[in-house]
């Protein structure tokens, strides 16, 4: 049955009954990368995505210091004062495609207050500013919403949001920095080191010229705990991921997780553990046969272990002008279909309700257990394997597999590789200070998690 107008009228207190199919008329804040696909893809493929919509979708301002060559905006309205688009009053939804988190929050909030629905790629924004943007959104009753924040292309946040709904979320897994990947990628495929892999991501555009939001893993906490807010019903708690880059992971460590049939991969992982949820990034031992072990190059994929459904893999492009273009539009789309419903029927933007502190605690790092890769340079004497072993045990942590070489050609240090049981990361690292502390061990003990994802 259809509804009437007036029926309709009663839920859509954001469009007038007589403009109900009228086009949705969005403003383009940042006119980069991503900005430009959109209005890219907007362009080509306008009548799909206004069939998909319902009604047509406008584009009625961009904002933009200057123009872009990759796009052309010559029959676009553009200012070149982006606030003109949070007050312009023929926006419905206002697009944030600027970055930071500065000028974009306040952007945001201006917008917000003007009653204009939010659509963003700004994952820094959201995962750092987001509990104050939804409870500013929910006074409001408008929606922010920002699948592109996280995995480029790749529709996770809905597949959270929704697809998933009926489960109760295990834990995640997810490659999603693209050029933490691609470095990892060359280095094992081309034995590269950290440094030539870092500068060829750069020349190829993969890698800022300050790379270091990426190669220390702050891009990924970012995407990290915009997932675990919706998997798990907890505020986003950035301040509270544990954060290792990949910048200390070296080419044998590469080659020897080869031997014992591991990838690293950096992962960003949530948990949930009886006592709290886990949040972490950091460079990840995960056996070759996962399929997350394959994802190679500047690709980005998520691993979700819900309990209905078991384990899903969603993989694609992490970033890229169209690939991000493609989940802003999905977002345009998705917030242009709920105009006519009360926000509060509306799918939550966030994963608690907005604002409220409510959740599950975050685990410290210490209780956190996992298995490890350590790597000691040890002195070609007997007795070295004894005293490791013994330590461990002491420390409740035994050995599962082992590696000794023997030592090159006037080398008197022999790298020992072990991986060890599960064990409580302050177990663990009680056992690699005394492993440290042995005269017959030279240096720092290298060591890297160890998941199964099974
Ligand atoms: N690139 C990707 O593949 C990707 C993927 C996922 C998410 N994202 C996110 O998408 C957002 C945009 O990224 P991007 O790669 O498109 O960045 P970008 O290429 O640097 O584009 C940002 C644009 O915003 C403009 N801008 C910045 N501040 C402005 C201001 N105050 N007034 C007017 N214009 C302003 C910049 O103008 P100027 O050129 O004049 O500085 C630039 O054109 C970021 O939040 C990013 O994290 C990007």
């Amino acid at each position: 049955m259809s509804a009437t107008v007036e029926e309709t009228t009663e839920l859509a207190p954001r469009l007038p009954a007589d403009n109900l199919r009228r086009a949705v008329r969005i403003g383009i804040c940042g006119l980069g990368t991503v900005g430009s696909g959109t209005v890219n893809v907007m362009a080509r493929n306008g009548e799909e995505i206004a069939a998909r919509c319902g009604r047509p979708v406008e584009i009625v301002q961009v904002g933009a210091r200057r123009d872009n060559a990759a796009c052309d905006t010559s029959k676009l309205n553009v200012t070149r004062e982006i606030f003109d688009v949070a007050d312009n009053p023929d926006v419905d939804i206002l697009v944030e495609l600027i970055g930071g988190t500065t000028v974009a929050r306040e952007l945001v909030l201006a917008a917000i207050n003007n009653g204009k629905h939010i659509v963003t790629a700004n994952k820094a924004l959201i995962a750092e500013h987001g509990n104050e943007l939804f409870a500013a959104a929910a006074e409001k009753g408008v929606t922010i919403a920002y699948e592109a924040a996280v995995a480029g292309g790749i529709p996770i946040i809905k597949s959270l949001r929704e697809g998933l709904v009926g489960n109760r979320i295990q834990w995640l897994a997810g490659i999603i920095n693209g050029t933490g990947n691609y470095i990892l990628t060359e280095m094992r495929d081309k034995g590269r080191s950290f440094a030539e892999a870092l500068a060829q991501a750069q020349e190829l555009g993969y890698a800022e010229a300050d790379p270091t939001f990426d190669v220390e893993g702050i891009d990924a906490a970012h995407k990290l705990v915009i997932m675990a807010s919706l998997a798990f019903a907890m505020p986003l708690a950035f301040d509270k991921v544990y954060t290792e880059g990949i910048s200390g992971v070296s080419s044998e460590d590469i080659r020897y997780a080869d031997e014992l049939g591991y990838r690293i991969k950096h992962l960003g992982i949530a948990r949930r553990t009886e006592h709290g949820v886990e949040l972490r990034v950091h460079p990840t031992l995960i056996p070759q046969r996962r399929l997350i072990a394959n994802v190679n190059g500047v690709m980005n994929a998520v691993l979700v272990n819900g309990d209905a459904v078991g384990p899903t893999l969603y993989y694609g492009a992490g970033a890229g002008a169209e690939a991000t273009a493609s989940a802003v539009i999905a977002d345009i789309v998705d917030v242009a279909r709920t105009l006519e419903a009360k926000p509060d029927q509306r799918v939550p933007a966030a994963g608690v309700a907005e604002g409220s502190q409510a959740g599950p605690q975050v685990l410290p790092m210490d209780e956190v257990v996992t298995s490890y890769y350590l790597r000691i340079s040890a002195h070609d004497k007997p007795g070295v394997m004894s005293q490791v072993a013994k330590i461990c045990s002491d420390q409740g942590i035994s050995i599962e597999a082992l590696i000794q070489h023997e030592p090159a050609e006037g080398e008197a240090l022999v790298p020992v590789v072990i991986l060890t049981s599960r064990a409580k990361e302050a177990r663990l690292r009680e056992a690699v200070a005394q492993i440290e502390a042995l005269d017959t061990v030279e240096g720092e003990v290298v060591r890297i998690r160890v998941e199964t994802l099974g």
